[in-house]
């Protein structure tokens, strides 16, 4: 989206086809103010800063220096997701980023063995120490990391809060501002993971232990500690969680600020000292210290008359003493007196109230500031890269986040070490940038004309100069004996530097600046403004001295973490200390050199209102900050040059399409193909120069067509390469697809054949097996033949499980091997048995008593009689005379059946009936019984052998009651047998004759009866007397 649609008219759409892969909304303004059209305006930067910033568009690059707008509120743009984003991509194809600038320093760091700073600038509250934790974020989530470095990772990244508890501050400028300059290199491993990290502190603004201006507040910790401590911790150190009692805590009047939380701060601070290592006794016993120093506040004096003071609670005392682990009454008289040495003998000297507040001041101020430092160098100890053998080997990444310059209403000693700092990194900035410039341009042969900017030396050596220098001044007057006062001082200021450009004092100024400034006041005009320097308290922040006894008492503390701090060497340590103005403009001196020596990359953070308020853009302001950060002129050194530069290969890379001699690609040498491509694109020689390795374009307007003409091109190359690409895409799916298929294919067929390869190989042993098997039958049994055996058994106990005999009468049976006769036996008869078995379960009595008598009738006849075979079918009966029975009624069990009966002289046929009783068989006609006989005197029975139905009962001779054997003829002749041989027990008793029987007709005579096969039955008497019975043949013998 274009801020202004008309601006996009202007230029064509040009801006919009810039560098590629980015948002529309990133494309707001320029990303790179090296391509504004207009570079020499300060109007349209700022415009172009303030277009982006109402867009959250927060960072713009001067080329590869990052400029960078606080917007005071949170952006959802330091996401992982953003980090792995800007990781190993190059600076031009992402939207500006501080990630991008971490990622380029880690980068050339990793490419060129070269150690690399990030240099972040502004004033304060501009965005320095957020800029410096999100470098250190980046690294830490996306450098390479094992477990060890993970520990170095959480160090780097918790010894932030420990480290803004103790050294930040709110002030009116920033409610989170670093009171301390913060040097920290991270080192890196060969293998790019960070493995250690040493931080350089400086010049802690120790007076804020003491007091705070308007609005402003002691360091953090003081009132975490208060807020967030347990209730047992605090009664431990005698402190009430309370901060409005403790007069440390309250010059500014401001213990509470509505963006801090001091409780939950607590706790995160808390939870760092444990990740960095502090023991909890450690812990203990700097928390002490910070408590001893709230007590000392509260010490209170009283003067005396004489002039002497005393301090009138002990409750203090006696606290510190506790805490710190000193004598208490030895404390109570260093806070009173002051120990002097006159005529080589000391003497303790009482101070007056004035003295001795500030004594105790000085105290606080040494303790705070001292365990800052150890602070420092604990962190330090943690962070330490372990592997002292490879630490040679380490590269290492410097960030540095420093106090920004500052202006109040008062400004001391503090904002003129921190304002003179701050003219030094310019200095650096300066040199560097400049330098930078000029010697690429050397090195790759182009000549061209020096850029006029403002050189800041000149304030620099103000300030520093050996002799001559307001801190040599400055110095001397601490130094010199006599009485020398912040006055004098400003004296000598005046005499010595009164006539330089950049220095004014009330007196020295004309009436306009005279109005603004204070007798006891000089000012210094920095580049990034005016500033006036009230002189009070110089001399003595500067000597910053603390009495000799009170120093020995602090060494004789039983805290040893103080014991640390105040050494006893520097009691006997005759020498003068060095004054803090010079201790800090050398540690500078020092600072300059290390960054001189690694390759820089620049972060530039600018300040959008006063008011730390989110969407608020004030130009006045902005302009301000533009100005004296010297962006203009920085705009102005890029461009006077060349507005672009790329290296040869990079350029041909990207634009080698848009010439046909180029595309696809160059095979000759780079320079030749880049001057092949700009030739064919129409440059004109004033638009570009050849260096030795990299192109140099004089304006955007000849980059921005080239861009154009890529994107145009870019759709026509695009569609073909879909095409292509498509295609190509196709084929290797098909390719793919019949690959596998192939292989699919190609696999199967192998199982399959395996599996038929080995169902033959199988087939074959069985035939094998089989044959000798077959061939060793007959042998006992042996491995040869096992199988066989085992087969024949089986296929013969399947043949029989299947064929078994399904009833009774059916005989058939498998025949077995000869290995299994006896078991065949055996089973056929357990197999009859069982049918037999159920058979009889099944048959009823009726049935079986049928059968019995069959049974009989079989014993006796079968391949007796003639006519018995055609008896069997017929079933026998009870009775064959209906319902008549002798006695008119039916008995169960006897026999009935019509008979013919034959008289024994002419053998006349009658019609009779034979009953069978229990004990005798009845002859009757019609009801009435023509001869009993008595089954006792039944001799026997006899019968012919043919058809016939005759039979004769054969009786005793000795009964007299019986009138001869009984000569019957029955159409039944079996059935009837049967059941008089069953009744009369006289089964043994059935004679069966072939040809005649003889009978007796009583009175011992005797008769014969013939019998003959004929055709049909004949009963007749013959001629000779006998009865004659002709049969008919029924079953031929
Ligand atoms: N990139 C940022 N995103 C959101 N807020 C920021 C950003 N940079 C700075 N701030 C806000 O501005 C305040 C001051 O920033 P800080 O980095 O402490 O300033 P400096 O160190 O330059 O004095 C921070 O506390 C924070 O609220
Ligand atoms: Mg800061």
């Amino acid at each position: 989206v274009c801020a202004s649609s008309a601006e996009c008219v202007d230029r064509g759409g040009v801006r919009a086809m810039m560098e590629s892969a980015l948002t529309a909304r990133d494309r707001v303004g320029v990303q790179d103010f090296v391509l504004l059209e207009n570079h020499t305006s300060e109007v349209a930067f700022i415009e172009n800063l303030r277009k982006r910033f109402k867009e959250n568009l927060i960072y713009t690059y001067i080329g590869s220096v990052l400029v960078s707008v606080n917007p005071y509120k949170d952006l959802e743009i330091y996401t992982k997701q953003h980090m792995e984003r800007y990781r190993g991509v190059n600076f031009y194809e992402v939207s500006p980023h501080i990630y991008a600038v971490s990622d380029n320093a880690y980068r050339s760091m990793r490419s060129e063995k070269r150690d690399q700073c990030i240099l972040i600038s502004g004033e304060s509250g501009a965005g320095k120490t957020e800029a410096s934790k999100k470098v250190l974020q980046y690294y830490a989530v996306t450098c390479p990391a094992s477990e060890h470095v993970q520990t170095v990772k959480d160090r780097l990244l918790q010894s932030n809060p420990v480290l803004e508890a103790f050294g930040n501050a709110k002030t009116l400028r920033n409610d989170n501002s670093s009171r301390f300059g913060k040097y920290m290199d991270v080192q890196f491993d060969f293998k790019g993971a960070p493995v250690g990290g040493h931080i350089l502190n400086y010049l802690l603004e120790k007076s804020r232990v003491v007091h705070q201006s308007h609005g402003e507040r002691n360091f953090h910790i003081f009132y975490q500690l208060i807020e967030g401590a347990e209730d047992e911790l605090l009664r431990r150190l005698g402190l009430e969680r309370m901060a409005q009692q403790y007069q440390y805590l309250v010059k500014g009047s401001c213990p509470k600020v509505s963006s801090i939380n001091d409780r939950s701060d607590w706790k995160v601070v808390r939870k760092a000292l444990s990740v960095i290592g502090f023991s909890d006794d450690e812990v203990e016993e700097l928390l002490s210290i910070i408590a001893s120093v709230l007590h000392l506040g509260n010490v209170q004096y009283s003067g005396e008359d004489s002039g002497s003071s005393y301090i009138t609670t002990d409750t203090q005392i006696k606290y510190i003493a506790r805490l710190l682990g000193v004598d208490f009454s030895v404390l109570k008289e260093a806070l009173t007196h002051k120990k002097i040495t006159a005529k080589g003998e000391e003497l303790m000297s009482p101070l007056n109230q004035e003295q001795a507040s500030s004594a105790r001041d000085a105290l606080s101020k040494a303790i705070y500031g001292r365990t800052f430092t150890w602070l420092v160098n604990k962190i330090n100890t943690s962070l330490a890269f372990k592997d002292k053998f490879n630490s040679k080997n380490a590269s290492v990444i410097g960030l540095l986040d420093i106090y920004g310059f500052e202006v109040f209403q008062n400004n001391s000693f503090e904002q003129f070490c921190i304002n003179y700092c701050n003219e030094k990194l310019q200095q650096l900035f300066i040199e560097l940038t400049l330098k930078s410039e000029q010697e690429e341009y050397e090195a790759e042969g182009i000549t061209w004309e020096p850029v006029q900017y403002f050189n800041n030396k000149i304030i620099c050596d103000l300030v520093e100069e050996k002799f001559k220098g307001i801190i040599s001044i400055l110095d001397e007057e601490c130094l010199r004996p006599g009485d020398a006062s912040d006055i004098t001082f400003l004296v000598k200021l005046e005499d010595t530097v009164g006539g330089h450009a950049h220095f004014v004092t009330h007196k020295l100024a004309d009436g306009k600046t005279r109005k603004v400034m204070g007798r006891e006041e000089f000012r210094l005009l920095h580049y990034a403004g005016e500033v006036n320097y009230n002189v009070n308290g110089f001399l003595d922040k500067n000597n910053d001295l603390l009495f000799r006894n009170l120093k020995e008492v602090m060494c004789s503390s039983e805290n040893r973490i103080l014991t640390q701090c105040f050494s006893r060497e520097e009691l006997t340590d005759k020498k003068l200390p060095e004054t803090t103005a010079t201790q800090f403009k050398n540690s500078l001196a020092k600072l300059m050199e290390i960054l001189m020596s690694k390759d820089p990359s620049y972060v530039r953070c600018i300040k959008p209102n006063d008011a730390k308020q989110a969407g608020r853009f004030e130009e006045v302001l902005v302009r301000h900050q533009v100005k004296y950060l010297g962006l203009m002129e920085n705009l102005r050194v890029r461009r006077a040059g060349f507005a672009y530069r790329r290296r040869y290969e990079v350029f041909l890379q990207r634009y080698k399409s848009l010439c046909p001699d180029t595309w696809p690609s160059w095979d000759g040498r780079l320079v030749d193909g880049v001057s092949t491509l700009v030739k064919h694109l129409g440059y004109k020689p004033e638009e570009y120069k050849l260096g030795r390795t990299k192109i140099f374009i004089r304006f955007p307007k000849t980059l921005f067509a080239t861009e154009e003409a890529l994107e145009e091109r870019k759709h026509s190359l695009a569609t073909k390469l879909q095409a292509s690409w498509k295609g190509y895409n196709q084929k290797t799916k098909y390719r793919k697809l019949r690959l596998s298929a192939v292989q699919v294919q190609a696999w199967w067929k192998g199982i399959l054949a395996r599996r038929r390869a080995q169902r033959r190989r199988q087939a074959v042993d069985t035939i094998r097996r089989f044959i000798k098997g077959f061939m060793f039958r007959h042998h006992p049994r042996c491995p040869e033949n096992e199988y066989f055996l085992d087969y024949v058994r089986y296929t013969f106990l399947m043949k029989l499980h299947r064929a078994l005999p399904k009833t009774v009468l059916d005989k058939s049976w498998p025949t077995p091997p000869p290995a299994l006769t006896e078991a065949s036996e055996l089973l056929r008869k357990l197999c009859m048995q069982n049918l037999v078995w159920k058979y009889c379960k099944t048959i009823s009595p009726e049935w079986k008593h049928q059968l019995e008598q069959k049974v009989v009738a079989s014993e006796v006849f079968k391949d007796k009689k003639d006519n018995y075979p055609q008896s069997v079918p017929k079933l026998f009966v009870g009775t064959r005379l209906g319902e008549v029975t002798p006695n008119g009624q039916e008995r169960k069990g006897f026999y009935a059946v019509p008979v013919t009966k034959y008289d024994r002289k002419g053998f006349k046929a009658r019609a009779r009936q034979l009953l069978l009783t229990a004990s005798s068989a009845i002859i009757v006609e019609e009801a009435k019984l023509k001869q009993r006989i008595d089954y006792s005197a039944l001799k026997g029975v006899s019968v012919s052998s043919l058809s016939d139905g005759l039979f004769v009962l054969h009786v005793t001779c000795e009964d007299n009651k019986q009138k001869g054997d009984a000569v019957l003829q029955s159409d039944h002749v079996i059935e009837t047998l049967t059941k008089v041989a069953i009744c009369a027990d006289k089964i043994n008793n059935i004679n069966i004759n072939q040809s005649s029987i003889k009978f007796t007709l009583g009175q011992g005579k005797e008769g014969i009866i013939d019998f003959t096969s004929g055709s049909e039955l004949l009963v007749a008497k013959a001629k000779n007397g006998h009865l004659s019975v002709t049969a008919p043949r029924l079953n031929s013998r």
